[in-house]
């Protein structure tokens, strides 16, 4: 049988982790799972059932009657909430300004990280999120924490707001991406944070394409 290894992809906010994981899991033949849109797509049903967004144990009974999935497609990996494509709607402004306070809650994580351990399980796979080598894949293979200045991130963030359309002032992307990286650091339940055995790569200065080949490399050392 062919060896298979999984993959932690880690760091704050508009790292570049996604389209890094993408191209990574698309030339190794691997499942791509986008963990972030897992705790998007929640947020935008507790904004829409209007519950109570500080509140754990709402935020969690509402992920209880939930079905999340994701389903790759040569557009991308398609996201459906309780069967609904949602992929574009969790991409929202409210939606990016409420997750990570959904995103903190330790009944909304718990049950998130086993759902990520199910998808996860006996295959090949590449992960990006917050927590996936400290939490969801301690064991993984290859842990990569990557990050960028919050200036080179929202600058990114910027552009690809651009292409799709929105106009968000680059200053305002600043303090959002800050934001978040605070919220998302200072959490009590898993906080966004370095796994002791993952490697650090910062993208400041690197282009997607360089920094999918140092992964790749790395992912080929671990699978010989
Ligand atoms: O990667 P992203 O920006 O789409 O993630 C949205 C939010 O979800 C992020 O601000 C923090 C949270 N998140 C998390 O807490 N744990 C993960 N594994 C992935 C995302």
């Amino acid at each position: 049988m062919t060896k298979t290894i999984q993959i932690a992809l880690d760091g704050p906010a508009a790292a570049g982790k996604s389209t890094i994981a993408k191209i990574v899991a698309e030339k190794l033949g691997y499942v791509y799972i986008d963990t972030g849109a897992m705790y998007r797509a929640i947020t935008l049903k507790a904004l829409d059932a209007g519950i109570d967004l500080a509140s754990s144990e709402e935020t969690g009974r509402l992920l209880m009657d939930t079905k999340i999935d994701l389903q790759p497609s040569p557009a991308g990996q398609l996201v459906f909430l309780d069967g609904k494509n949602v992929t574009e709607d969790i991409r929202s402004e409210a939606v990016t300004k409420s997750v990570s306070q959904i995103a903190s809650h330790e009944s909304v994580r718990k049950q998130m990280v086993e759902l990520q351990q199910q998808l996860a399980s006996g295959r090949g796979v590449v992960m990006d999120g917050r927590d996936i080598g400290t939490h969801v894949l301690p064991d993984a293979e290859l842990k990569v924490f990557m990050s960028a200045t919050v200036a080179e991130r929202a600058r990114r963030r910027y552009e690809e707001n651009n292409k799709r359309g929105f106009k968000t002032p680059l200053e305002d992307l600043q303090k959002e991406i800050a934001a978040r990286d605070k919220m998302d650091s200072e959490r009590e339940v898993s906080p966004l944070r370095q796994a002791e055995d993952a490697l650090y790569l910062d993208t400041t200065n690197l282009t997607i394409e360089q920094a999918a080949t140092d992964i790749l490399k790395l992912a080929e050392e671990r699978l010989n």
